[in-house]
């Protein structure tokens, strides 16, 4: 049989407070018989000793039991202990202070027996288990002096206790029951349930719901946090697949346009529209040219996602990575009308890294600046160690990004200016990469506004040694 789990949390509650109250009467049983009955019968047992010398000496005096048949309430002054030093006889024995024995009335149930084991006097009904104490006179049992333990005389006493204690068992089961059920209630109303919407909102989640939120119900314990990380959980869900569609959306749009172009010229030029001459060729030839570089971006970027990127990477200096790349921008910079300012640490600046993939980074950076940076203006790049880090930093001036899209500029697709147009602008990849390219080697890129007007981007990578 499957319980749910305000059963289950029923039945444990109610087990443990049943063991506890059994184990507590069982307790109690335990102490009652053992160490207060036990006393009391140590005690009664030290009077009987006591008792033996003074009964001793009321024989040898009256010379036989005969005196207590006549005189029977001579019984309670024989059982008096003897004077110390005094005298045995009967009528001189002093009332001695009561014992707890006395007290709890040890020698009401104490019988003397003669020789024969019959009863002379004192308590009429000797258990079989009584505690006996012989009387000697010269060498000879003259009678048995015997103590019936407290309990044997006492099932009355007992009786009630039982009573009591089937009571008490009754009341503390019914506290139980009550007890386990409220606890049962109080969970299943204030942990169980939001467990149960928890369950309910993941089966919808698995059902492809990544609009599925549970409530937050504001508590900072374990399930306010299972609530917290769910929902966390389908936001991430939700925000992933509209990334996909996104990007199945983008990545077909960026594919549809070179090629409608494409189209469209061919179309031309079989129409006779269009003459099949040099500037004809060059312009389809631009447009296969972007297709490829949109190709091949998407192909490396989905390399990375899948992780199978591979990097050779070497120990070498990021300076001369920096010289080559810059050196290579010259012309293109200078017909540009941007004036660049390269400063580079006089000691190397050692990396360990794919000298392919960080000229490739350095490239599109420089790319993004000739390209997103009004004529005459201004690229500063600097590059320093600091510590177990190397930080470049690449500013220009104007245009520069609005802040709230400076962190979107990493994001596959994202290009700042939706009215750019096609021409001057690339597909907006080309930062997605730069972010790959510089995780793999560890390190962080950032975007900030610059101080010269444009982008600030810092790269930072860890120094090799
Ligand atoms: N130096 C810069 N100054 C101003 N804006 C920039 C600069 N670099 C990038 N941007 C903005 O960030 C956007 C994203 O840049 P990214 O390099 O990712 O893509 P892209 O240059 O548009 O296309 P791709 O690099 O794939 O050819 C750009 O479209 C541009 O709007
Ligand atoms: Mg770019």
């Amino acid at each position: 049989m499957k319980l749910n789990l305000a059963a289950r949390l029923f039945a444990a509650v109610l087990g443990a407070a049943v063991v506890v109250a059994v184990a507590m009467g069982v307790g109690a049983h335990v102490n009652l018989n053992r160490d207060f009955l036990g006393y009391l019968n140590e005690q009664a047992v030290l009077r009987l000793e006591l008792a033996v010398p003074g009964v001793t000496a009321g024989y040898q005096q009256q010379g036989g039991w005969e005196f207590l048949r006549q005189r029977p309430e001579l019984w309670f002054r024989l059982l008096r202990p003897l004077p110390e030093g005094g005298s045995a006889a009967l009528t001189e024995r002093p009332k001695a202070a009561p014992t707890p024995a006395e007290l709890t009335g040890a020698s009401r149930r104490f019988t003397l027996l003669d020789a024969e084991r019959r009863r002379v006097v004192g308590f009429d009904a000797p258990a079989a288990d009584a505690i006996e104490r012989g009387i000697v006179v010269d060498g000879l049992t003259v009678g048995w002096l015997v103590l019936t333990p407290f309990e044997s005389v006492s099932s009355g006493a007992e009786k009630r206790f039982a009573d009591a204690q089937q009571r008490t068992a009754w009341v503390v089961g019914g506290g139980a029951v009550l007890l386990a059920a409220a606890v049962a209630f109080w969970a299943s109303r204030r942990l169980l349930r939001p467990v149960r919407e928890v369950a309910e909102a993941t089966h919808r989640l698995a059902a492809g719901d990544y609009t599925t939120r549970v409530p937050a119900r504001g508590g900072d314990d374990e399930i306010g946090r299972l609530a917290h990380d769910f929902n966390q959980l389908s936001l991430t869900l939700q925000r992933n697949e509209s990334m996909r569609r996104e990007f199945m959306a983008d990545v077909s749009h960026e594919l549809r346009t070179p090629l409608g172009v494409l189209h469209g010229e061919l179309e031309a030029l079989e129409d006779g529209v269009r003459r099949l001459d040099t500037p004809a060729l060059r312009s389809l030839k631009s447009e296969v040219v972007t297709l490829h570089k949109l190709v091949d971006d998407l192909y490396e970027l989905s390399l990375a996602d899948v992780g199978a990127l591979s990097y050779r990477k070497t120990e070498l200096d990021l300076r001369e990575i920096i010289d080559d790349t810059a050196g290579a921008f010259g012309e293109r910079l200078r017909s540009t009308g941007l004036a660049l300012q390269v400063q580079l640490p006089a000691e190397p600046l050692p990396a360990f890294g794919d000298a392919r993939r960080l000229r490739q980074l350095f490239a599109n950076l420089f790319e993004n600046s000739c390209r997103y940076t009004d004529a005459g203006g201004a690229l500063h790049l600097q590059a320093r160690r600091e510590g177990a880090q190397m930080l470049i930093d690449l500013h220009d001036s104007a245009p520069g990004v609005r802040d709230e899209q400076l962190p979107r500029l990493f994001e596959r697709f994202f290009r700042a200016e939706a009215s750019r147009s096609r021409r001057s602008g690339g597909a907006g990849l080309g930062l997605s990469i730069c972010q790959r390219i510089v995780q793999a080697h560890e390190g962080r890129i950032e975007a900030r506004a610059s101080p010269l007007g444009g982008l600030w981007l810092r790269v930072a990578l860890p120094a090799h040694g």
